[in-house]
C-alpha cells in the first residue's frame, strides 16, 4: 500500500466582507457581542452573483496545483466536496473543473457529507493512492451556503462564509496519511438540513442539537484516532477542527487534552466555511510557514448528514 501525503494547498475566499455590525445596519436584532459570544465569528466573506462554489474552488485548486509544482498534465483525478455545487444537479464541480482547469481526461466526480466533506473526499482520495491507480489527485472542497441561508433569519445566517480550499494529494515515499475514519448517523438529519419544502431552499437548524451530537460524536472519534495513532493531545503538533462554532472546537480540544496553542483557527475571520474549513486552513497554515516536515497533524471534520471523520497526517 502507498502512503498518501499533502504536495502543495491553495483557497480562495469571496471579496465581499461582512461584519457583525454589518448585520444590525441590515436591520436585524442582532450584535457583535452576542455573535462573538456564542460563535467566536468577527467576519465572514460572501459570493456576489456571479461567483460559485466552482469559481472558488478553481482559483483555490490553481494554487494548490502551482504549489505542488506539479503541471495540469499530472493531475490523476478530481474529487470535489461540495453541498453547494455551481449546478443544482449536473455536470458535477470537479467536471467544471476538470476542464475549466484544462486537464487531461481524468476521472472527475463530486462527494457530498457537508462540512465533513474534506474529510470524505481526503480518505477517499488516499485509497486510489494506496492501490496505485492514481499519483496525484486533486481534492478540493467547496461552499457557498450563504446562498442557501435566510438573511432575515439572524440565528443562521450570521454563522456561515464562502470559500474554497484544495490539496494536491500525492504518492509519497515518506509517511503521510497515517488514519482515516469516517462515521455517520443519519438519525441526527434533521437538526441541520435544507427541507425539500423550503422556497428558495434554506438551511434550518436546532443549534442547541447541532453542539451536542458534534461533541458526544467527535470527541470520541478523536480518543479513538489518538489510541491507535499513539500520540497524545500534547504530542501532535496541530489539531484543525472543522471550524463550526468556538465552543464547540474549544470543549472538544479540552476534553481531549489538546493545548490551545495546538488549535489553527479561521473561524473568526471567515466564520464557517463549512467543507472548505479545514483545508482554507491547511493552505493559509501552509502559506505561512507554520508547517514543518513530519509535524503531526490532527483533522476533525463535522457537518449535516449527521457526519464526521478523523484523519491523522505527518507533513511532508
Ligand atoms: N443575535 C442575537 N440573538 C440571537 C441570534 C443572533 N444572531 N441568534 C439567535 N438569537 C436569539 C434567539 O432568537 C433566542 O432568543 P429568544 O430567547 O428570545 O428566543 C436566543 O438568542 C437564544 O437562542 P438559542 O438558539 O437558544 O441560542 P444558543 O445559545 O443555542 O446559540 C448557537 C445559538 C450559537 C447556534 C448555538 O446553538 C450553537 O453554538 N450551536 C452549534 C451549532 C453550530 O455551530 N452550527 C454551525 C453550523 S453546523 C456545522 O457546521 C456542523
Amino acid at each position: 500500500m502507498k502512503s498518501a501525503g499533502i504536495r502543495g494547498a491553495g483557497y480562495a475566499i469571496p471579496s465581499q466582507k461582512i461584519s457583525n455590525d454589518d448585520f444590525s445596519k441590515m436591520g436585524l436584532e442582532t450584535s457583535d457581542e452576542w455573535i462573538v459570544a456564542r460563535t467566536g465569528i468577527k467576519t465572514r466573506y460572501i459570493a456576489d452573483e456571479n461567483t460559485t462554489s466552482a469559481t472558488l474552488a478553481e482559483a483555490a485548486a490553481r494554487k494548490a496545483i502551482q504549489n505542488a509544482g506539479l503541471t495540469r498534465t499530472e493531475i490523476d483525478m478530481v474529487i470535489c466536496a461540495t453541498t453547494s455545487p455551481e449546478y443544482p444537479l449536473f455536470p458535477s464541480n470537479a467536471c467544471l473543473l476538470q476542464h475549466r482547469l484544462n486537464l487531461r481526461q481524468v476521472p472527475s466526480f463530486d462527494l457530498s457529507a457537508a462540512c465533513s466533506g474534506f474529510s470524505y473526499a481526503l480518505t477517499t482520495g488516499a485509497q486510489f493512492i494506496a492501490t496505485g491507480a492514481a499519483k496525484n489527485i486533486l481534492v478540493v472542497a467547496s461552499d457557498c451556503l450563504s446562498k442557501f441561508v435566510d438573511w432575515q433569519d439572524r440565528s443562521i445566517c450570521v454563522l456561515f462564509g464562502d470559500g474554497a480550499g484544495a490539496i494536491v494529494l500525492s504518492e509519497t515515499a515518506q509517511p503521510g496519511l497515517s488514519y482515516s475514519r469516517l462515521y455517520s448517523d443519519g438519525g441526527h438529519g434533521n437538526i441541520l438540513c435544507v427541507p425539500p419544502d423550503k422556497t428558495p431552499p434554506h438551511i434550518v437548524m436546532n443549534g442547541k442539537a447541532v453542539f451536542k451530537v458534534a461533541v458526544e460524536n467527535v470527541i470520541p472519534a478523536i480518543e479513538e484516532a489518538l489510541s491507535q495513532t499513539q500520540i497524545t493531545g500534547e504530542s501532535l503538533t496541530w489539531f484543525i477542527p472543522h471550524q463550526a462554532n468556538i465552543r464547540i472546537i474549544q470543549m472538544i480540544a479540552q476534553k481531549v487534552g489538546i493545548p490551545e496553542e495546538k488549535v489553527l483557527l479561521n473561524i473568526a475571520e471567515l466564520g464557517n466555511t463549512s467543507a472548505a474549513s479545514i483545508p482554507i486552513a491547511i493552505a493559509q497554515a501552509a502559506e505561512t510557514g507554520k508547517f514543518k516536515p513530519g509535524d503531526t497533524i490532527l483533522m476533525a471534520g463535522f457537518g449535516a448528514g449527521f457526519t464526521w471523520g478523523i484523519n491523522v497526517l505527518q507533513w511532508t
